[in-house]
């Protein structure tokens, strides 16, 4: 039995690095893919250092481009690859354009694709990644789900039951087994009192007056509460960040890695994002979480969770921020399976399909 996983951007990273160890412990044979979609030192090869996933054993080197560039490139070369390298399962993760990409090629191949993070929606046809999902979610074999409403999406999209496997969030896994090591190893100068920020989505940051009016509400709760915003910035932010003046007053930091983000979350007052995956695992640290975006395709983390929706309602960051600051901040619980333990899920699931 072989298992081929491909990756490629950073969130798929954290995600796959603990299936792929519960697959290696149930002696399945594996192949790691990387499409190189995420090609940066800090976007990429130190994930794979402090995840202890292996050398991806192939690496398409696709790199960056448009849409249609990107999805292509990794159908192609992979195509090759798949010639070459005899599989029973593709595991998938997440909603990038790799994801997508490659769960295409193999279903054109009828090479059974398993979907880790399956069912997630936020309606929002004009994210790319609601795209990615709902293609990927049609034409994949096994759809594994973190919640019972990406049960019920999945359902109301035609997907038959059996597909269908509630496991849990394999992010959890990641967070549960790297905390201690985040906090023992911490890089990065922390101050006492902090708000924690990241923006990349093209929503906020591809126009320039929605980036400079997000940045302009942080500086002013960063003065108004002598409050440290510490913004590590993904290279598509920073290709498009604002004159110097604006963001004087924010602590800009290069990407981080996993184990300084992870600290830096655990420890922050509160966080400001607009990630998806940043949305559960504040959830899941009990971190107030204000996500600057109109919808979640993760309502668990608003229903259950830290995490509200303020989307560019700029006024209510500052009023949140107020409460959360004077202690009055959401609290949540942890969704169920939600335990560090999904990726025991999913290998049993793959070793017996
Ligand atoms: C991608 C995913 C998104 C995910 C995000 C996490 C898609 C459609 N989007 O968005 O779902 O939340 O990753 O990071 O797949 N760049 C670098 N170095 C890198 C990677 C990217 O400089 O290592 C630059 C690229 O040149 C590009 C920009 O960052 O200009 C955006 O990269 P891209 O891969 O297009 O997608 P993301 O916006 O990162």
């Amino acid at each position: 039995m072989r298992v081929i996983h491909v990756v490629g951007a950073r969130p798929n990273f954290m995600k796959a690095a603990p299936v792929y160890s519960a697959c290696a412990g149930r002696g399945l044979s594996q192949v790691l893919v990387h499409t190189g979609q995420h090609y940066d030192a800090s976007m990429s090869d130190i994930f794979f250092q402090q995840l202890g996933l292996p050398t991806p054993d192939v690496n398409l080197g696709v790199g960056s481009g448009t849409h249609a560039e990107q999805t292509a490139g990794v159908m192609v070369r992979f195509e090759k690859v798949l010639a070459d390298v005899p599989a029973d399962w593709v595991v998938v993760y997440g909603d990038v354009n790799s994801t997508v990409a490659a769960s295409l090629v193999c279903a054109k191949k009828s090479l059974p694709v398993a979907h880790v993070e399956a069912g997630l929606r936020s309606f929002d046809r004009t994210m790319p990644e609601e795209i990615n999902r709902i293609l990927t979610d049609q034409i994949a074999d096994l759809l594994f789900t973190h919640s019972a409403e990406a049960d019920a999406n999945l359902t109301r999209e035609g997907v038959p039951p059996h597909k269908i496997r509630l496991v849990g969030n394999v992010m959890i896994d990641t967070l549960v087994h790297f905390l201690p090591r985040a906090e023992s190893e911490c890089r990065v100068r922390r101050p006492e009192r902090y708000a924690l920020v990241t923006l990349h989505r093209p929503s906020n940051v591809d126009d320039p007056g929605n980036l400079r009016e997000v940045l302009d509400a942080l500086v002013r709760v960063g003065n108004k509460h002598r409050l440290p915003i510490l913004f590590p910035i993904h290279p598509r932010t920073r290709q498009r960040l604002p004159d110097q003046a604006r963001t004087a007053k924010l602590e800009l930091l290069e990407p981080l890695s996993y184990l300084d983000f992870l600290c830096l979350q655990r420890h922050a007052a509160f966080v400001v994002t607009d990630s998806g995956g940043i949305q559960e695992e504040t959830t899941f640290l009990g971190i107030p979480c204000l996500t600057v975006r109109e919808n979640t395709e993760r309502p668990v983390t608003v229903t259950m969770g830290t995490n509200k929706l303020i989307g560019r309602d700029y006024a209510r960051l500052e009023s949140e921020a107020d409460q959360i600051l004077a202690g009055r901040g959401k609290r949540g619980q942890i969704p169920p399976l939600w335990d560090g333990r999904t990726a025991d899920r999913i290998a049993d699931v793959l070793a017996n399909a």
